[in-house]
Parts: structure tokens; sequence; C-alpha cells
């Protein structure tokens, strides 16, 4: 009884184990077929990445030969490393990023251009928020003049008047000038445009060929201006000891945020003035920043009548179209220059009665000792004087301090010189 007992139980047992060990056969082959799977899928998905990665580089280097960079040294090596991502950069790849200039001039690409072919580039790219001077339009920053204005409370820092080093004007017109446009200036360009804003701050002449080699020959006006900070080692001792703690004020009261203060107009270009926002005035301020969005307000009415146009003169003589080329050929003058009833000096004297008038002969205009020299030795404004003036002011008076690389064309001359006749008689 006992002995069918144990049979019958161990015939159940070994029919139990069998079934075990099916049922773990299955599961193992089921585990198997699956890993060949994933593996299948991750083994195409690698193919998939490397030919798109194959296919992307190759864009970029049709990309890149399109764009003038020349031919791509060598194929773009293949995607290696642990992760199975990622490739070394190319060296046309990191010389395209590699693009900043040091003070001693390493880093300039080929190139080169002067200030006389600076100008046309600069008024047409960088004139319409930074003047056609340099001498800034609104609210947009000043790139010249300002010199002897940096110990005073409001200085004007420009890049003739603060700057220290020629590489930081290339470098940052180069990457980040016209605003907006970023990125678009050629090394050409960018070296004219560069030579031109030092001309407008008097550090060269128009005719200076700013390039690679003349690079270091440039000197700055504020080279000078910067010292080491030397205050850990001079000054940190005496800020150590105990703080001062008397006489504090009882009340603590926030009397402007610098959301105001921002330089930039905001969006409406060189039209808008600033949110003119007032101390009673302050918009609410939240731990999420100013309940404010900058607005363009409307351009000041004596503002405006400051830029406008000069008037058309009316043509008497029957000379209209002369007249007409003069009005517009006058507008590179305007900006430093009024003519006409009432007219005031601005940065360079009123030309009223500009013909006949002893050079550097008006009084309450504050000239050159250049032309004040001209001046004493009797010299006098006439056609051929003033044609040859504005033609190279520069070479005509060595040390005016008048920027204006000259008119290149004759006829704007001529058409200049019968405007003032007409409207400053
Ligand atoms: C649309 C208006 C606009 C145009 C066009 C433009 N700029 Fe500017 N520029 C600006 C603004 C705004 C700043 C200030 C940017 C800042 O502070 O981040 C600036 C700053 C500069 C500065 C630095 C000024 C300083 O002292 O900090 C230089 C230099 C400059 N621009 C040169 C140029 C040149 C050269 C061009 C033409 C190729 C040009 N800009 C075209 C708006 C303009
Ligand atoms: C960036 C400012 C600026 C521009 C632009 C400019 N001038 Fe001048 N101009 C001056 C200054 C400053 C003087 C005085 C020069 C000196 O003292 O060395 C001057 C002097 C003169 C003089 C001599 C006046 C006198 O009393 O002796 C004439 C004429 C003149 N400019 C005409 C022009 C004309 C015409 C244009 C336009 C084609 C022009 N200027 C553009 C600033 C400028």
């Amino acid at each position: 009884m006992l002995g069918v007992a144990y049979g019958i139980a161990t015939n159940m047992y070994a029919g139990d184990k069998v079934d075990v060990m099916e049922r773990q056969v299955e599961r193992a082959q089921a585990a198997a077929s699956e890993a060949a799977a994933a593996a299948e899928a991750e083994a195409a998905r690698v193919a998939d990445i490397e030919a798109k990665a194959a296919e992307i580089q190759n864009e970029a280097r049709l990309a890149l030969a399109s764009a003038g960079a020349g031919s791509v040294s060598q194929p773009a090596p293949m995607a290696d490393g642990r992760y199975g991502i990622g490739r070394a950069a190319l060296p046309e790849e990191i010389a395209a990023w590699d693009v900043d200039v040091l003070p001693d001039g390493r880093g300039l690409p080929e190139g080169s251009g002067n200030a006389f072919d600076g100008e046309e580039v600069f008024i047409e790219k960088c004139g319409s928020c930074h003047g056609d001077f340099a001498e800034g339009v609104d609210n947009w920053p000043v790139l010249a003049g300002g010199f002897d204005t940096l110990a005073d409370e409001d200085p004007v820092k420009t890049v003739g008047s603060y700057w220290p080093y020629l590489s930081t004007v290339w470098d940052y017109v180069h990457r980040s000038m016209p605003f907006g446009e970023a990125g678009t200036l050629t090394a050409d360009e960018t070296y004219a445009i560069v030579a031109y804003i030092l001309f407008s701050n008097d550090v060269i002449d128009d005719e200076f060929e700013l390039s690679r080699e003349t690079f270091l020959d440039v000197e700055m006006h504020n080279a000078e201006g910067f010292v080491l900070d030397d205050r850990e080692a001079l000054e940190y001792s005496q800020w150590r000891g105990e703080p001062c703690m008397e006489n504090c004020k009882d009340e603590v009261q926030i009397t402007m945020r610098s959301v105001f203060l921002v330089e930039t107009p905001p969006e409406g270009g060189s039209d808008s003035v600033m949110n003119p926002a007032t101390l009673d005035g302050l918009p609410p301020f939240t731990a999420d920043g100013p309940a404010f969005v900058p607005e363009p307000t409307e351009k000041p009415v004596e503002a405006a009548a400051a830029t406008q146009d000069v008037e058309e003169p009316a043509a008497e003589d029957g000379d209209a179209a002369l007249l007409k080329a003069g009005a517009k050929a006058f507008k590179k003058c305007q900006a430093c220059h009024k003519i006409g009833d009432g007219a005031k000096h601005g940065t360079g004297p009123h030309l009223n009665a500009v013909f006949g008038r002893t050079i550097g002969g008006i009084d309450g205009f504050k000239y050159s000792t250049a032309f004040k020299a001209a001046g004493e030795e009797g010299r006098v404004w006439d056609e051929e004087s003033l044609a040859e003036f504005l033609a190279k002011p520069k070479e005509y008076i060595k040390g005016t301090k008048m920027s204006f690389a000259g008119f290149k064309k004759e006829d704007d001359i001529a058409a200049v010189l019968a405007y003032l006749k007409a409207n400053g008689e």
C-alpha cells in the first residue's frame, strides 16, 4: 500500500517536474528570441543614426564648401567612443567658431580697409542707429567723441574716449553688428568700418589702411587709462575691520528701478524714447519682475523738429536741380552745422555768410588751433578754398577737428557750395 502510494507520488512528482522544466525552456526560448530581436533593433538603430550623421556631415561639408571655406581637408570621423554618439570636430568647424581677436592682433583675418571707403559702408549699415558720424541717434550708443569727459559725473564713453584695445572694436563689430544682423560683415567691410570709427575719433587719418599688418600701429586714446585691480593686495586688509553700524538711516527707500535705466530704446527703433517713468509713477514690482512692458512713446515735438530736414530752398536763380542736389549733399553736414535764419553753433560753427569769412573767424566758437592759425595768417573762405577743404578737410587744414572724410564727387562739392550761398547769404 505504501509502495503504491510512493509510486503514485513519484509519478506525480515526475510529471510536475517535467511541466516545470518545459515551462522553463519555453520562457528561456522566448527571452532569447526577445533578446535577439532587441539586438537586431538596436543594430538597426545604430545603422540609422550613423547614416543620418553621415548625411549631416555631408551637408555640412557642402555648406562649408559653398560658403567659400575651401575644401574640407579630411572626411569627418565616424561615430566613436563609448556611447556611439558625437565625433571630433573638423578643423574647418573649429575655425568657423574660433573668431576672437586678441589685443596683439592674433586672430585677425586677411583683409584691409580705410576710413574713406568705410564711410559709405558705415552710413549704410550703422548710421541709422549710431549716426552718420558715429555721434549716436537718440538713445543709441555714441561711438565717437566724449574726450575729457571720463572724470565727469556723466562720462561719455565711446570707442575714442574709453576703449583701450582696438581688438575689442574689431571683434565686437565683426561679431555682433549691425544690431539684428550680426555676422553679416565681411572682413574687408569690418576693417573699413573700424577705420571709419577710428577716423571719427581722430585716431587715424582717412587714408590709413587698417589691416593685420598695421593693426598694432594704431594708438588708442585711452590705452593707458585702465589699471590692474590691486585692491586685494592694497585695500583688502583695510576693509576687514569691524563694520561701522553707527549713524545708519532709519528708513530705506527704493527710489528707482534699473528697468527704467535701460539705455537701448525698446521696439520702435530710433524714433522711440524711453518710457518717462517718474518716482511717484513706479509700476508694481513683484517677485516675477516688473508689471511693466516698455513701450515706444511718441517722439517729443522738439526732438522731431531738431532732426527735420533743412528746408528746401526756393529756387530763385533758376538752378533748382543744383540746389536740390545741394540740400541732399548738405545732409552730411547737418549733424554738425546749422544754416539759415537764427542758425546757432553746434558741433561745428553756423555756416551763415561763410563766403568771405576769415577761417575760424566767428567769435564764440571754439576752433582748433589749426583753424585759429589759418585765420591769423589772414586766410579766407572762398569758392576755391572751400572746394579744396570739402574734398579733404584733414588734408587742407592739418589738425582740424572737423570729422568729415570729404566729398568724393566734385558734383557734390559744387552743389553744396551753391546751397551754402543760397541759404546763408
Ligand atoms: C539697429 C540699430 C543698430 C545698428 C544698425 C548698429 N548698431 Fe551698433 N549698437 C546698437 C546697440 C543697441 C548697441 C548696444 C548693444 C549693447 O549694449 O548690448 C550697439 C553697440 C555698438 C558698439 C559698442 C558701443 C559701446 O560703447 O558699448 C559699437 C562699437 C557698435 N555698436 C558698432 C556698430 C557698427 C560698426 C554698426 C554697423 C556695422 C552698428 N553698430 C550697427 C545698435 C545698432
Ligand atoms: C562731425 C561734425 C562735422 C561735420 C559732419 C561737418 N563739419 Fe564742418 N566743421 C566742424 C567743426 C568742428 C569745424 C571747426 C573746425 C576746427 O575748428 O578745426 C567745422 C568747420 C567748417 C567750416 C569752416 C567754418 C569757419 O568758421 O571757419 C566750414 C565751411 C565747414 N565746416 C563746412 C562743412 C560742410 C559743408 C560740411 C558737410 C559737407 C561739414 N562742414 C561737415 C564739424 C563738422
